[in-house]
């Protein structure tokens, strides 16, 4: 059977949304869940967008084996020799050039004129090429583009030496039968097609991208780029998950398969959403809490007799384990480690011993231990790798009659500093402290808690996003406390904002971000 190519973006378009920005560390642990998960290829983020940037696509290219991992590229030298700067050490890597080709974007956004963009695009993956045989040329906003002009700039690309020529559906505008005809035409068209592989990349903004994506798939392209939960700029890129089990669901239907291990899909679709925290709705298809929850009696009758009645898949197929094993504090490393395992969660020697010692800790304060607790432990462990800001101690006092108030110790780039302040509450009296020691000034746009297990015990998560001169970033905590866990969520947020590109100074102040 024919394969499909996986060609995941969750690093690069994923992380672009908003709320989703990952650490180097936090990119790498997403990069080899990646490759256990079993996709053909890895875009590990855009090297020449930032030092950040760079050190993450090149410490996948050298830590994660199996996929090919690659940078994106403008069709410009400069983000291209970045890219191979950044992978050169790596074994099994490619370049993914694009140059936008709709009317708009090349009036409004390039001001250039079509032969502008023809020369840049042909420039760009010549150049690509002297690095590496993988060139990737896309043509961003495709659907919105002459259908013409698009095969003049893909032929371009093919006589430069592209072997993959990927059709973006930039703004989720295309319907699935438009996306059928364009790339049909494309195959046809295309200065020697037969000998390139065709690939497609939908956003969501209609609902439309997996649609499109399987749309694409039908008229002949054998690669879909996409996300893991569907993450991406906006509304999102098409969804692995959904692209994946409609393929396997479906396989007389399309008789095509890919190399996706479906067993992976959930415990991938967990780690991101831990990592970023970023959730995904109940109904989400394949992932979502209520994927596989049947409510209505007659349906529960149904698959009570036969599952198939109302089961297209199983939960089993996409990774979803039944057994809830709960661990306590009589349990040992061996235990802890084969439940990580199960999680999807392969760790070090020394990275065990450190989760195991949180395990202990909590064990002491929480009778039962649940899957959610340890995914708090690792990911809250995963965070706190390249941490400047850390939280060593926090007190606070509180009551009906008292002006609340709290005393923070904090280590800020190795240096540990002790204030205290008030405020109206005990989480606002601890927020304030943190801000007085670090010295950000920065606006609380959302603050949310829930409970990550049931029980008065339970760990409390918190998510906080704050913003900081336009730019907005989402940190997460959890705790049994939760001023523990807002403040541990707050720091979090906190070292995101301190990540970003250009926004810190020399003295440790935070200034406006550079835009790429
Ligand atoms: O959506 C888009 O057009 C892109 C390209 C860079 C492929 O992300
Ligand atoms: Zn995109």
């Amino acid at each position: 059977m024919e394969k499909v190519r996986i060609f995941d973006t969750t690093l690069r378009d994923g992380e672009q949304s908003p709320g989703c920005s990952m650490s180097t560390a936090e990119k790498l642990v997403v990069a080899k869940q990646l490759a256990r998960l079993g996709v053909d290829t890895i875009e590990a983020g855009f090297a020449n967008s930032s030092g950040e940037d760079f050190e993450s696509v090149r410490l996948i290219g050298q830590e994660v084996k199996g996929p090919m991992i690659v940078s994106l590229a403008r069709a410009r030298e400069d983000d291209i020799d970045r890219s191979a700067e950044a992978l050169k050490d790596a074994k099994n890597w490619g370049i993914h050039t694009f140059i936008a080709s709709s009317p708009l974007h090349m009036k409004h956004k390039l001001q250039m004129n079509p032969q502008e963009v023809l020369q840049a695009a042909t420039k760009a993956v010549e150049h690509a090429r002297r690095y590496t045989d993988n060139v990737e040329f896309s043509a961003e906003d495709a659907s919105r583009s002459e259908p013409g002009f698009l095969v003049e700039l893909f032929s371009a690309a093919v006589k430069a030496g592209a072997t993959i020529l990927n059709i973006p559906d930039t703004v989720g505008y295309t319907m699935p039968d438009e996306m059928y005809q364009l790339i049909e035409r494309l195959k046809n068209e295309v200065y020697q097609a037969d000998q390139v592989m065709f690939s497609v990349h939908c956003h969501n903004d209609l609902g439309m991208a997996v649609a499109n994506s399987l749309a694409a798939v039908r008229a002949g392209a054998r690669q879909v780029e996409c996300t893991v939960n569907g993450i991406g700029e906006r509304a999102g890129n098409a969804a692995l998950e959904e692209i994946v089990m409609s393929l396997a669901t479906r396989q007389q239907y399309y008789n095509l398969t890919c190399n996706v291990v479906a067993e992976q899909i959930y415990p991938s679709s967990r780690l991101l959403s831990q990592i970023t925290g970023s959730q995904v709705q109940a109904n989400k298809a394949v992932v979502g809490a209520n994927a596989f929850a049947h409510e209505a009696g007659i349906h529960q009758d149904g698959v009570l007799k036969n599952a198939l009645t109302y089961e297209i898949m199983t939960p089993q197929s996409v990774g979803i384990q039944e057994n809830n094993l709960v661990l306590g504090k009589h349990s040992g490393r061996h235990a802890l480690a084969n439940r990580l395992n199960t999680l999807g969660f392969h760790l070090d020697e020394e990275e065990l011993n450190q989760v195991f010692e949180k395990f202990k800790h909590l064990a002491d304060r929480k009778k039962q231990i649940f899957d959610e607790d340890l995914e708090a432990i690792v990911t809250q462990g995963v965070r706190q790798q390249e941490d400047n800001y850390v939280l060593n101690s926090l007190t606070v006092s509180s009551g009906t009659h008292m002006v609340p108030t709290a005393t923070v110790v904090m280590t800020i780039h190795g240096q540990k500093i002790k204030k205290a302040a008030f405020g109206d509450g005990p989480v606002d009296a601890a927020l304030n402290t943190i801000k007085k020691i670090t010295n950000i000034d920065c606006r609380l746009k959302a603050y949310s808690v829930k409970s990550i297990t049931g029980g008065t015990d339970a760990q409390g998560e918190v998510s906080v996003t704050i913003e900081k001169e336009g730019v907005r970033v989402t940190g997460r905590g959890s705790d049994t406390d939760i001023v523990t866990a807002s403040a541990l969520a707050f720091i979090n947020s906190l070292n995101r904002l301190s990540r970003m590109p250009g926004l810190l100074d020399q003295s440790g102040v935070i200034k406006a971000p550079e835009k790429i």
